[in-house]
């Protein structure tokens, strides 16, 4: 019977050859491991850099106003604008200009205006308020806010005043 001579040299007491690549697979494996890193590192950066972004305010220091055309608020009409971050309307009414937030005071979504009922709705819980932005129903606690405004010129400067 013939055998085998890796067999026999096992069989003679000397230890089993270890055939895991030596120096090739060390490299291959420090090669793999760096190229996870870079992956990982990578992937935490593009995960993490907008995460980061957005714990930072929108906005530093005083937000820009927003200006608006007097000509586009006839009388009886109204507008809309955005500022700092949130919309907001003008109503051009009898009783003069009102700028008013459309950010809910409840939670900070944004309300509706329903011209046909004359009052803002908020999509969110439910809560309503009059054409003047007072809350008359749901969760909000407190009306919408009334931006300061002026006027220079043929031009309706809003926030910021
Ligand atoms: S956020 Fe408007 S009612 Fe809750």
């Amino acid at each position: 019977m013939e055998e085998n001579k890796d067999t026999a040299k096992a069989g003679a007491g000397a230890a089993p050859e270890e055939h895991h690549g030596g120096k090739f697979m060390a490299g291959r494996r420090a090669f793999l491991g760096a190229f996870a890193g870079c992956i990982g590192a990578l992937g935490a950066g593009l995960v993490g850099v907008p995460l980061l972004a957005s714990f930072t305010p929108v906005q530093r220091g005083k937000p820009e106003p927003a200006i608006l055309n007097l000509d586009d608020i006839p009388k009886g009409g109204s507008a809309r604008g955005v500022y700092a971050g949130y919309s907001f309307m003008v109503f051009n009414r009898k009783s003069g200009i009102e700028a008013i937030s459309l950010k809910c005071t409840h939670l900070g979504c944004t309300v509706k205006w329903e011209p046909a009922k004359q009052i803002f709705r908020c999509p969110c819980h439910d809560g309503w308020y009059n054409k003047h932005g007072v809350n008359k129903g749901g969760p909000p606690p407190a009306p919408l806010e009334h931006l300061a405004y002026k006027i220079v010129g043929s031009k309706l400067i809003v926030g910021g005043a």
